[in-house]
């Protein structure tokens, strides 16, 4: 499958040119004056390396001036390019292949899959990255729109958008997901429980009183999602779930939650860890996930266990809770062992009817049991969890260790502001924290809902490249978004902070592709990220990813030094991006319609 090149832009184009000669020096004239535009902007800039923290006070300096006058102002965008050949020094090219729209380069790379040795263990499914990282722009399916606003788009989307019609026939008997006209309806909020997601919600709670959604659990991880209805439905009892599941080209489970506006990330339980920290899942949920817990000596469950919060709940809807035939019975007692060996407490269990079950376990929250075990199978694990140490890394066998002082986190809302648990940790500090909590409501308040010229009517999916403490996602939390908050492999590891929250993120490693489809997020906000990212990838490379996840209309918010924001202008206003400057550290971009090969920009 001749899915895009992955070869570097200037390999390619010196092929495809029938005069490489005349094509070499104008390329290398390109090169030159880039030069020259590289060594004249950073030769005038005034300012580098900002510290990640300033305080608040640091902060009234560059706001107080009410409306900042944008350094450079937007480019035109009527009618064609005017731009300059300095100002235009890439040339960009399509992804190619029938499934280009969908591309995600770390999933598709189809040469690194077929040889792969096994797939056993969906080993196809997991990361594949292509080296060197593609600097191609997917292509913008016919049709496609704004997406509809949330809340609305939780019931209906644009078929233009995401346009899968295989799902509807695929999923018919379970009335998830409708065709009607330009749109596709989840009828019900779209569900695969037949008397509707909000009574399982309830009767989890009536089963499980403690669970008080929205105040003792907060952060939910939602395992094989269908179209994240459970999630989906949560959102209206203050519960942030992140729903999963594998790329699927039948059902693109997670294009359509992500197009309904609901948090969810491509990823499988396979060979390597989750890309979450240890012990920060209040509750994971799985309706008919179809995995086998008890495989390979459990590590599927035990990776599980690694990341639910110690007293954490594991809420488990499948056949054999209630089917008594002697192979479902045979599941449920294995994995009631396994459960056992791990000190899971079996502590509620409904069986409603004939076609409905659900069991829920809870991880102890206390060693005591795991030392007192009279077999040590499985194994408890070596040392503590390293910082970020599920980048990449494989499953273990072993159950991970709890923290030596541990306790739940206060109720929602209280600890957003008001964390305990991870803040014992050096460096973090309490009062660090506070200022980092401070320095972000001040700058969401006085710079980015104010005057930089976001629209924030249709921002709804958010990426934060660059999380720190989830101090700009806490500093949203008011308004209807919900923020992925990354934490870049080579920062500081502040992830399990955001979780202890009540945050949702992951890890990541941005010279990568990120695990979702194109055209997911309405704005991608990054704070003094590419300072250091750019000593080991090109920022060329990391701005085509954020082109592929952003939609068409998008933002991204960029806060960097003089210098990175002037390298950033002139690799965006390449690909026709309205871009303005603001108060010398922040880079607002819209994302055009624009793709290689149009003639004019229509917007
Ligand atoms: C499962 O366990 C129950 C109770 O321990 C036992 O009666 C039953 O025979 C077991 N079933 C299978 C298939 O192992
Ligand atoms: C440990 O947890 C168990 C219940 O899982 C509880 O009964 C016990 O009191 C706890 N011990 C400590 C020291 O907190
Ligand atoms: C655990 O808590 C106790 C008492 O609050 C404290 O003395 C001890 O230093 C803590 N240990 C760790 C590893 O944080
Ligand atoms: C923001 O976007 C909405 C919907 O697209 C539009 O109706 C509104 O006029 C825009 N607001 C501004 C200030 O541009
Ligand atoms: C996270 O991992 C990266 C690479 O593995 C390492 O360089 C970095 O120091 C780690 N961060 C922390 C806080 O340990
Ligand atoms: C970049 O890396 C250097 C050391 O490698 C570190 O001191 C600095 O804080 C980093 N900058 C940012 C913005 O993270």
């Amino acid at each position: 499958m001749a899915i895009p090149s992955s070869s570097s832009s200037m390999q390619s184009l010196l092929r495809e040119r029938k005069y490489p000669f005349i094509f070499l020096i104008g390329t290398l004239l390109l090169i030159f004056l880039t030069l020259i535009s590289f060594s004249i902007s950073s030769s005038s800039s005034t300012r580098n390396g900002r510290p990640l923290l300033f305080s608040s006070s640091d902060l009234k300096i560059y706001s107080s001036s009410s409306t900042p006058t944008p350094v450079i102002a937007p480019s035109s965008v009527s009618g064609l390019p005017d731009q300059s050949e300095e100002e235009r020094p890439f040339k960009w090219t399509l992804c190619k292949g029938p499934l280009a729209i969908d591309y995600i380069p770390c999933l598709d790379n189809h040469g690194a899959i077929k040889k792969l040795k096994s797939r056993q263990q969906m080993e196809h499914r997991e990361r594949h990255c292509p080296y060197p990282a593609p600097r191609c722009l997917v292509p913008i399916p016919k049709g496609y729109k704004v997406p509809i606003p949330w809340p609305k788009s939780r019931e209906m989307i644009w078929f233009d958008n995401v346009p899968h019609p295989k799902l509807v026939d695929y999923k018919k008997d379970q009335n998830w997901v409708q065709k009607d006209g330009e749109h596709f309806v989840f009828p019900g909020g779209g569900t695969q429980f037949k008397h509707g997601v909000s009574k399982y919600i309830k009767l989890i709670e009536k089963i499980l009183p403690v669970v008080q959604w929205g105040k003792h659990v907060r952060v939910a991880l939602d395992i094989g999602c269908g179209v994240a209805s459970f999630g989906g439905a949560l959102l209206d009892r203050d519960v942030i779930t992140l729903s999963f599941a594998p790329k699927d080209e039948h059902e693109a489970q997670i294009q359509f939650a992500l197009e309904r506006g609901i948090p969810a990330i491509l990823s499988v339980i396979g060979t390597k860890k989750l890309i979450f920290p240890d012990n920060v899942y209040d509750m994971i949920h799985c309706a008919r996930c179809r995995i086998r817990w008890g495989a390979d000596g459990g590590k599927p469950l035990l990776e599980l266990n690694r990341v639910l919060r110690p007293g954490g709940y594991f809420v488990w809807s499948a056949t054999p809770v209630y089917r008594k035939d002697e192979m479902h019975q045979g599941i449920w007692n294995s994995t009631i062992s396994l459960t056992k060996s791990m000190c899971w407490e079996l502590v509620a269990r409904a069986i409603t009817s004939s076609w409905f079950g659900l069991a829920i376990f809870q991880k102890p929250a206390n060693s005591s049991c795991l030392e007192t075990r009279h077999e040590s199978e499985p194994p408890l694990c070596g040392k503590q969890g390293q910082p970020n140490s599920s980048w990449y890394m494989p499953l273990n066998n072993c159950i991970s260790r709890l923290p030596a002082n541990n306790s739940w986190p206060n109720t929602w809302p209280e600890r957003l502001v008001r964390i305990s648990t991870s803040l014992n940790d050096e460096p973090m500090s309490w009062e660090t924290f506070q200022e980092d909590t401070k320095h972000w409501s001040a700058l969401i308040s006085d710079v980015y809902s104010n005057g930089i010229g976001i629209n924030w009517t249709n921002v709804r999916n958010i990426m934060d490249m660059n999380a720190g403490y989830g101090g700009f996602a806490a500093a949203l939390i008011s308004m209807p978004v919900w923020v992925m908050n990354v934490v870049p492999i080579d920062m500081q590891d502040t992830l399990q902070v955001i979780y202890d929250r009540g945050l949702i993120g992951v890890y990541h490693d941005w010279c990568e592709s990120f695990s979702t489809y194109p055209r997911t997020f309405d704005l991608v906000h990054t704070s003094f990220l590419f300072e250091n990212l750019t000593k080991r990838c090109d920022m060329v490379e990391v701005v085509a990813e954020i082109d592929r996840i952003l939609r068409p209309g998008g933002h991204l918010l960029v806060q960097g030094t003089l210098d990175t924001i002037k390298k950033m202008r002139v690799i965006l206003v390449s690909l026709y991006w309205r871009v303005s400057l603001h108060q010398e550290q922040f880079l607002l971009g819209v994302k055009a319609f624009w793709r290689p090969g149009d003639g004019t920009i229509d917007r």
